[in-house]
């Protein structure tokens, strides 16, 4: 069992939760995945100083650390907004060019998929299938499945949520 020194990014007692996941894996690098995973669903998200205390913990470069967190689109680098934008791109919803749908959400809200607008209101994130497959492709609007969407509809759509989300929050 390895052992670690490294110390938290600050005196938050929620550190202990993410310290107790690599220990109970001997700090050893297989642990990455689930230490992500603790720092995220206990801070909802992950900034550069929880991934260099991950790094220095599981005795890891940064690189790696920042090479596991951007290629999972579950992971948040940064703090979730209020509301939820989710685009499907499972198979059923990719054939039904979820692809361009995801794009022209981008567009819509300004913002590339797995981050928050400025304003903080809205997270962008793609899903591997909703279960509506029936209904594809599906785009998740908070709880609400906006349905019949095409690449063309897809901003107006968009747009409109936007405007609820604005005078409602
Ligand atoms: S693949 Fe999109 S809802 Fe199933």
């Amino acid at each position: 069992m390895r052992i670690s020194t490294a110390s938290p990014p600050n005196d938050d007692k929620r550190w202990r939760i993410v310290n107790a996941t690599m220990r109970r894996h001997g700090y050893q690098a297989h642990a990455l995945i689930e230490t992500l995973h603790t720092i995220q669903e206990t801070f909802g998200y992950l900034d550069e100083s929880a991934m260099r205390y991950a790094a220095a913990s599981l005795h890891l470069p940064l690189s790696r650390v920042y090479g596991v967190a951007t290629f999972y689109n579950h992971f948040m680098l940064k703090p979730k907004g209020v509301h939820s934008c989710v685009v499907c791109v499972g198979t059923a919803c990719y054939i039904k060019n979820s692809n361009h749908i995801v794009k022209q959400v981008e567009r819509a809200l300004d913002v590339v998929t797995g981050e928050t607008t400025a304003d903080g209101k809205i997270s962008l994130s793609v899903a591997h299938c909703v279960g509506m497959c029936w209904l594809a492709p599906v785009l998740l609007l908070d709880d609400e499945a906006a349905t019949d969407l095409t690449p063309e509809n897809t901003v107006d759509k968009v747009e409109e949520w936007v405007a609820y989300v604005n005078e409602t929050t």
